[in-house]
């Protein structure tokens, strides 16, 4: 299996169910697969629910990334790094979808429904899946993000 055969990840609150059908309709037509794992309609809910299952999802290997939608990106994104594992980063556009995957190894992106275009949240998405880790001097700063590092007294 190649990890382009390892699905995408879904995840959104009420404020993100239209950008993220958007999103799962493009990832599909591109041939991604996709686990969708909601919400799927509009009634309040709570975005650290759907954070949690995607970033389950992503630890434990039945995803290879995550994308979380909610109305601003910010309180999905505070929820996804609650899970150690996840380096989830909230970005406005390309550029930043770009730079934190090269610099940060992110696994998990999140975006604002309310925030950005459905045309810019696309482009960050395509960016976010093709640029690789670089590695490097890299390694030393996201080794300190693990829950397995301290600052030093
Ligand atoms: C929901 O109204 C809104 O609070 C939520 O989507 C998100 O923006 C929270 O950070």
């Amino acid at each position: 299996m190649s990890p382009a055969d390892i699905p995408i990840a879904l995840g959104n609150d009420h404020a993100g169910t239209e950008l993220k059908a958007t999103l799962r309709a493009a990832l599909e037509a591109a041939g991604h697969p996709v686990l969708d794992l909601g919400t799927h309609g509009t009634e309040s809910v709570d975005y650290p629910d759907f954070a949690a299952a995607v970033c389950a999802a992503v630890t434990e290997g039945r995803a290879r990334f995550g994308v979380l939608v909610c109305g601003t990106g910010i309180g999905i994104s505070i929820a996804a790094n609650r899970n150690p594992a996840i380096r989830c980063a909230l970005v406005q556009d390309s550029t930043g979808a770009r730079l934190t995957r090269q610099h940060n190894d992110a696994n998990v992106l999140a975006l604002g429904a309310r925030m950005i275009g459905a045309e810019v949240a696309l482009d960050a998405l395509r960016t976010f899946l093709a640029t690789p880790y670089e590695g490097g001097r890299h390694d030393r700063r996201v080794l300190k993000l693990s829950p397995a590092w301290s600052p030093s007294p």
